[in-house]
């Protein structure tokens, strides 16, 4: 099994490269997250964006797995599955879920607007989408899965939860009106039964046995990771590699590649540390460039630098085999560009290193100057021919993380790429 998965704040491409990768794998699964993602697809000069749907979905002959490790909303899934059924699609044959994923709720939405507006000025920035309180509920040993969701008593089950539900809104003073929320939910659940539940371990591991290829579809970022992310300004869930494995139950001597995508540039959605972030007219005119809004929520992101430390923490803690440079022709726009190389501490000493509370700690990014390189030309064929000065940055880059890049991407359309 390969995995695919983001190295800086999410919002990397992955949809992209998931969707141009697609054709070499028999199955794409996707392991952690929820509807919080956006992954982004453009083709037939038609832009897709998918928020629990592995992105392998336009393929028909692909199997695509919403593993274990997924908090899974019913409604926005019937959403989701209603516009693919419009173009044409039959989603009913493709698309697997693991039983044991846990299911987010109405309730659960609501306990994050809830938990998000009593947080004041700390606030994470949540997409509100019930995230934070479903995987809180899978820990507390208290959720519901969509196992569940094929039960005779799924009522009473579900009861049990709204119960508890109510009175933590109660408790945070959330004045709640479900009745239509709630007619969706059953509705939607209702549609979801058309579909097949899996255990995703199982059917995984005899795919592998078969010789069968299996793409691992990583959502969010590494810097959003619960355990190794910009904490508490993460999202709820393994990001990294290793949430692979929990999030779809393989073995981890089951991974062979793990690649690593990243913006040539970053970006952020939400609150939290950003070392790099430039908060001037570059910013902006990253943020202009990059066409830099939220697939989910439609909210600006915070542009800056690619920050070098970051994304060598990324390609450690992942044990990246190969990374891919997304977004090269944003840059395009620049006579010259700068890659923080390592961070001024308060003392005055340098570190390669995140700190180890990077909200607390008061970094400086240092900077090295590369010059532009003009626009890229849409029928480039080999790396060998981009702009010399393009060569220098991704020639550094790879020296810097110790990994090769093997793909550039220069355009959101599946044309716009170029493999080494
Ligand atoms: P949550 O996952 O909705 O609870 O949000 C937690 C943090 O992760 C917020 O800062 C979000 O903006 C960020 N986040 C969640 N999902 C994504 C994503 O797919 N791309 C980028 N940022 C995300």
């Amino acid at each position: 099994m390969d995995i695919l998965l983001g190295l800086q704040w999410g919002d990397e491409g992955k949809g992209k490269i998931v969707d141009f990768l697609a054709p070499k794998y028999d199955i794409i699964a996707r392991f952690q997250g929820g509807p919080n993602a956006g992954h982004t697809l453009h083709f037939d000069g038609k832009k897709h964006v998918l928020h629990q749907i592995p992105s392998g979905i336009f393929h028909t002959q692909i199997q695509n797995i919403i593993g274990n490790g997924v908090v899974f909303d019913p409604v926005i899934f019937k959403t989701e599955i209603q516009k693919l059924q419009d173009r044409g699609l039959v989603p009913t044959r493709n698309l697997f879920i693991s039983k044991k994923a846990q299911v987010i709720l109405p309730t659960h939405r609501m306990l994050d607007a809830a938990q998000e507006r009593n947080k004041g000025k700390d606030k994470i920035g949540s997409t509100l989408k019930g995230i934070s309180p479903a995987y809180q509920d899978k820990i507390a040993r208290a959720g519901l899965r969509v196992g569940d969701l094929f039960e005779d008593d799924f009522e009473d089950r579900y009861d049990r939860s709204l119960k508890r539900h109510l009175q933590m809104l109660q408790t945070l003073g959330y004045e709640v009106d479900l009745a239509q929320e709630q007619a969706a939910f059953f509705s939607a659940v209702k549609f979801l039964r058309e579909f097949k539940g899996i255990n995703s371990e199982y059917m995984i591991s005899k795919a592998l046995d078969e010789g069968k290829s299996v793409l691992a579809e990583g959502a969010q970022g590494t810097l959003l990771d619960i355990d190794f992310g910009s904490y508490p300004f993460v999202t709820s869930s393994n990001t990294t590699a290793s949430g692979a494995c929990s999030g779809l139950g393989v073995a981890p001597n089951r991974i062979k590649k793990v690649l690593g995508i990243f913006k040539a540039y970053c970006t952020r959605v939400g609150s939290g540390p950003f070392p790099t972030e430039l908060h001037d007219k570059t910013g902006e005119k990253l943020r202009e460039q990059g066409a830099e809004f939220g697939a989910t929520t439609g909210r600006p992101r915070r542009c800056g630098w690619l920050d070098l430390p970051a994304l060598r923490y990324a390609v450690m803690i992942n044990g990246v085999t190969e990374l891919l440079m997304m977004k090269t022709d944003v840059l395009s726009a620049f006579d010259q560009v700068e890659i923080c190389t390592h961070y001024e501490l308060p003392d005055g000493s340098h570190t390669q290193e995140l700190p180890y509370d990077l909200c607390e700690t008061e970094i400086k990014p240092i900077y090295q100057k590369f010059e532009g390189w003009g626009s890229i030309p849409k029928n480039v064929e080999k790396f060998e021919d981009l702009h010399p000065n393009l060569q220098k940055y991704i020639a550094f880059v790879e020296a810097q993380t110790g990994v090769g890049i093997s793909l550039i991407s220069f355009g959101p359309d599946r044309t716009e790429t170029l493999m080494r």
